[in-house]
């Protein structure tokens, strides 16, 4: 447990400037399919729901006893939906995980916190995409289908959706109500333990790509860490120029002991961080295997955390002192940021006691 040794100081939830506008909304409807929960979100005072463009996510707010927590959802859900009030995300329930567990459980009536819609994986003026989806990250590509279906988005899209199995394979009912609904969308399930004759046998990959992209395409994906690590080895095949493919950094980083560069003698270690930028100066302890974003959460500090894998910059902060460790695959910082001393908290892994400055404080 972290201790705060300004407890009765914290600042209240939310009130900060710091925080972006937040939607009260309501677990409207949870339907349970495969390893997600289905969780139909709807805004509280009956209005319109901040619009948003497809492919963009949700960052869900709420206080877990005395910690102040945030998590990224992608909506699943069609754009016009929202103008009804309504957003669709798909949860998974991470038992062990300290928030993962807590969102993972959410019920129908419990009131929840939504940021505006954030996010920059939404189509822009290309004709042809191949999408090439993991498990739940096929989530911001059928928010996608469904605004092609509604007539919002000028696209054809083909979904190259990767599971173990059709078992494991989620949103199915939404997945055949799109088809249905737009002969430009079309999803093809890929699954890598089980041979099916309606299907491709596999991972998403390059070879998948060739045989079903028809024209000026670009290649976008999103899914677990791993599948990145493998399509940034498999894609160049295709002799496509950088900009187009597009990679959607939604995994959360955790287990840094288990990633490339990381040095063992943190392993099991606890710091000291002093967090400035606040009212009061707070000292906080900090596990090594924990990134300094869930240090500040635990000890109810605010701070701005949305997408939670170092992309959004949200989570900026100057380390004033002391080390951390970055996972390169979660290096999103400018060289500019990092001359300037700059970090993102949500990808940044304790090495050594640190004094940090929250971003925008002086
Ligand atoms: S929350 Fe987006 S960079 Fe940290």
């Amino acid at each position: 447990m972290s201790t705060d040794q300004n407890e009765k100081k914290r600042p209240e939830i939310f009130s900060a400037g710091r925080f972006s506008p937040v939607q009260e909304m309501e677990v409207f409807k949870v339907t349970a399919d495969k390893s997600v929960r289905k969780i139909l979100l709807k805004r509280k005072d009956g209005k319109a729901a901040n619009a948003f463009k497809a492919g963009q996510y949700l960052s869900l707010q709420s206080r877990i006893g005395t910690s102040l927590v945030a998590r990224p959802y992608s909506i699943y859900t069609s754009p016009k939906l929202a103008e009804e009030g309504f957003y669709g995300i798909a949860v998974e329930d991470f038992p062990g995980a300290f928030a993962g567990h807590w969102f993972g459980q959410l019920k129908e009536g419990t009131t929840v916190r939504v940021a505006a819609p954030l996010g920059n994986f939404v189509p822009d003026g290309q004709k042809e995409i191949i999408a090439l989806a993991g498990g739940s990250g096929i989530t911001p590509f059928l928010s996608m289908a469904a605004a092609i279906a509604d007539g919002e988005l000028d696209l054809d899209l083909t979904i190259l959706y990767g599971n173990t199995s059709r078992e494991a394979e989620m949103l199915q009912e939404e997945i055949a109500a799109l088809q249905e609904a737009s002969e430009r969308v079309k999803v093809i399930s890929v699954y890598s333990e089980e041979k099916d004759k309606e299907a491709e046998s596999g991972f998403p990959d390059a070879r998948l790509v060739k045989k079903y992209a028809r024209g000026d395409y670009e290649v976008w994906a999103c899914g677990p860490g791993p599948m990145y690590d493998f399509l940034k080895e498999d894609l160049p095949q295709l002799g496509l120029p950088a900009a187009r493919i597009r990679m959607e950094m939604s995994a959360v980083t955790k287990d840094p002991e288990l990633l490339p560069g990381y040095p063992p003698e943190a392993i099991g270690e606890r710091y000291t961080v002093k967090v400035l930028g606040l009212q009061d100066v707070y000292t906080i302890s900090a596990l090594a295997h924990e990134p300094l974003s869930a240090t500040l959460e635990r000890a109810a500090l605010p701070f701005q955390t949305h997408c939670r894998s170092g992309v959004c910059g949200w989570c900026s902060a100057l380390l004033e002192e002391g080390e951390v460790y970055c996972p390169s695959a979660s290096e999103f910082r400018s060289e500019k940021e990092r001359f300037e001393g700059k970090i993102r908290l949500c990808t940044s892994f304790p090495l050594s006691d640190c004094v940090v400055r929250l971003d925008g404080e002086e």
